[in-house]
């Protein structure tokens, strides 16, 4: 049976049980220096987006990294405070969220990006000598997966690039300061370019407000889901971002916030089969798990490898990998894995990110433990 880390997955499940995640903070750590040095030529902060995994024994590893956060609601805000972040190191960008939140972000401390002009005159007063971000639509159609662009002309997010003129006015009647642009284009963002015309358009619009601080340019890192997957080409991207700060010749940060890029193939769920059983057509494998614990597959079609981890010198057959819940629930269809017995322990891979951030007691069945190898040892977190 398969090892990570030098730890015998098969001794992990027997002490453990299953279903279970187990995350690698070695990888998260390889990933966030792999980033740092693409980006040392430019003065850049790495805000890690909790949301793709909100655990506080992966926050910690961040902030040991000398990282801060991306938060997208006052409950993330809350755990990066009493975990020991400080309100600077800490972006706030939530989605369509209520007045009340922007205002305990903003009197919280910690670094508000407003994603609508509506909020403006909500806000009103409360925004005297305030400091806010903008979170900006560029309009831009990305290529891949159309569920995770958040920054084409038809998406809730960010304020659309004709609105900028109001947002002037409002400077001028609530007296509040433009410190930093934001703009994050969508997740797995297949081609860098992309990326790249988004970052542009933050560019452009700098000069328009005195004394922006900073440029946060979201995510989009993309990450091998499956052999044969590209990256993203951290060079491409960085070089472009230099080119532009050289061009604009101003003191600013560059914040990016990746979620995925540094958790989401430090990341496993281990799942037990609980049953193979033969339709009309297909052979099914039951397992012990379902999208109640990691719903990409279901929601965003996402692709997850899977192995065997029990049988890996078996004959490969083919299946579809479905869950316990009692709804269509599946993980993987006609995958070819190598023969699948009942009790054999499959492992579905890149699950670190928005696996159990997003899980579920669905049908009251609990979510899996969380487990964490780091420098030999295993710890439940
Ligand atoms: C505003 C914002 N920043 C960062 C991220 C992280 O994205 P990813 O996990 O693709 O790196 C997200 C995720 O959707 C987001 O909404």
């Amino acid at each position: 049976m398969c090892e990570i880390n030098g730890i015998s997955v098969k001794d992990i499940i027997k002490e453990h049980g299953s279903p279970l995640y187990l995350y690698d903070a070695e990888y998260i750590r390889r990933q966030y220096k792999k980033l740092t040095e693409e980006f040392s030529e430019f003065k850049h902060r790495i805000h890690y987006a909790m949301k793709a995994n909100e655990n506080p024994a992966i926050l910690y590893i961040i902030k040991d990294l000398g990282g801060g956060i991306d938060a997208v609601s006052p409950y993330e805000i809350d755990r990066a405070l009493n975990l020991g972040f400080q309100q600077s190191d800490i972006v706030f960008t939530p989605s369509c969220t209520s007045v009340n939140e922007l205002v305990y972000g903003i009197e919280v401390g910690v670094n508000v990006h407003i994603g609508a002009v509506e909020y403006f005159p909500l806000l009103g007063d409360r925004l005297k000598d305030k400091c806010i971000g903008l979170r900006l639509n560029p309009s831009i159609d990305i290529k891949g997966n159309k569920k995770i662009a958040t920054a084409h002309s038809n998406s809730k997010f960010g304020i659309p690039l004709r609105d900028l003129n109001k947002v002037k006015k409002y400077q001028d009647k609530y007296g509040f300061k433009v410190k930093g642009l934001h703009i994050h284009t969508g997740s797995n963002v297949k081609d860098v370019d992309d990326l790249n015309k988004s970052v542009a358009v933050l560019f452009d619009v700098v000069s328009q407000f005195e004394g922006v601080e900073y440029i946060d340019i979201g995510s989009g890192l993309k990450i091998k889901y499956r052999t044969g997957d590209g990256e993203i080409d951290l060079e491409k991207y960085a070089a472009h971002i230099k080119s532009k700060l050289y061009s604009l010749n101003k003191d600013i940060e560059i914040k990016i916030e990746p979620g995925k890029f540094l958790v989401g193939n430090a990341g496993y769920l281990f799942t037990s089969v609980n049953i193979v059983k033969k339709g009309y057509e297909k052979t099914f494998v039951g397992v012990d798990s379902g999208f109640n614990h990691l719903i990409r597959p279901m929601y965003y079609d996402a692709y997850h490898e899977i192995e065997n981890v029990s049988n890996p010198g078996g004959e490969i057959e083919v299946y579809d990998v479905v869950g316990q819940l009692c709804e269509e629930d599946t993980f993987a269809r006609d995958r070819q894995l190598n023969k699948v017995r009942v009790g054999d322990v499959l492992m579905i891979k890149s699950a670190g990110a928005y696996g159990f951030s997003m899980a579920m007691d669905y049908n009251l069945r609990k979510k899996p433990k969380e487990l964490l190898i780091d420098r030999g040892n295993i710890m439940l977190i």
